[in-house]
């Protein structure tokens, strides 16, 4: 027996978009697609041709940003990482940086949101189902403005309890590049879930700690230093970045003794007196558990929380960090 399939029209497939939607609703308020030349505010006009490269090859690129009380903070950061991602994986850019700059303001300024996150994209366009990019084709850029990720208030409250993945850490050129091939990132978060914990850390071949999921990793030692492992092997997170610059006022508080940067054994790092995460969308929260090992006394350490204050304070009034939305 053959299944007897219909053949659509444009309206039919614009009401299959529109189920989809009712059946899964989501918070996504605007999405610029360079294809489309403009934006939409209904999420089931948030599509692509299936034909681009990103879709059936992952050749593309991504980054994000976060909406603050009606201002875009780190933006021009996260733009650096993205254009060094764009470099890195052969993908030529649709415009210049300014014009980049611009449409992601401007998205974010249609969505009429003022707290909320942003993720945008390069593609390097449709044009064949072949893998070097189609004769003829134009890169594309795509930014959605969302309601952003959100974790649950006990990650900050009693901490995550995470593990080891079994899954191989990505080699150095493709951690560092934000790609939009994440699978050993999906499949570790999913392997924690499953394992009933919050996440995973992956370990590189040399058997120093890299990273989680969608989050890098920090410690403090026994003996007080803010330690982060070596960018070389992992994503240069923007939000740890710039918590290793504003960590150093908490030596003057006294809660630290130095801030460090380097590569870190497991072994060390199992024995740290805190352990964290840290990104654009968790912000910091504190591991309390590694595998089924507390971290020191198994409770939220001061250091964690003091870097969660520092980054909400530079979210809020990061001078040069804040674009104003339209
Ligand atoms: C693999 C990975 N590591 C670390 C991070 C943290 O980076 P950021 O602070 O720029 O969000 C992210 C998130 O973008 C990520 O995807």
């Amino acid at each position: 027996m053959t299944t007897s399939l219909p053949l659509l029209n444009a309206d039919d497939v614009l009401e299959a978009l529109r189920g989809l939607r009712a059946k899964q609703p989501v918070k996504f308020w605007a999405f610029y697609s360079s294809q489309l030349g403009g934006v939409v505010t209904d999420p089931a006009l948030m599509v692509l041709p299936f034909d681009d490269h990103m879709v059936h090859r992952g050749h593309g690129i991504f980054d994000t940003a976060g909406i603050v009380g009606g201002k875009i903070y780190d933006l021009d950061a996260h733009l650096d990482r993205f254009i060094a991602s764009a470099e890195r994986s052969k993908l030529r850019l649709p415009g210049t940086r300014d014009q980049m700059r611009d449409i992601i303001i401007s998205t974010a300024a249609a969505s009429g949101k003022r707290d909320g996150g942003i993720r945008y994209w390069l593609s390097s366009g449709p044009g064949s189902l072949e893998l070097s990019p189609a004769a003829g084709a134009e890169p594309g850029f795509f930014v959605m403005i969302f309601a952003g990720l959100s974790y649950p208030e006990r990650w900050y409250t009693e901490g995550l309890r995470v593990m080891t993945t079994t899954y191989p850490i990505k080699p150095p050129l493709y951690a560092i590049t934000k790609s939009t091939n994440y699978l050993p990132n999906v499949l570790m978060q999913m392997e924690a879930k499953a394992a009933g914990l919050d996440n995973g850390v992956f370990i590189d071949a040399n058997g120093f700690v890299g990273e989680s999921s969608n989050m890098n990793v920090a410690f403090v030692t026994q003996d007080g230093v803010f330690r982060h492992p070596k960018f070389d092997h992992i994503l240069s997170g923007c939000t740890s970045k710039r918590l290793l610059e504003l960590a150093p006022a908490l030596q003057g508080r006294g809660l630290i003794r130095g801030v460090e940067v380097c590569d870190i054994p497991v072994a060390d790092a199992r024995a740290a007196r805190e352990m964290m995460l840290i990104g654009s969308s968790i912000k910091v929260a504190p591991i309390v558990e590694w595998d089924k090992a507390p971290i020191h006394d198994g409770k939220p350490g001061p250091v964690t929380r003091a870097l969660f204050g520092l980054l909400e304070e530079d979210m809020r009034s990061g001078r040069g960090r804040l674009i104003d939305l339209p």
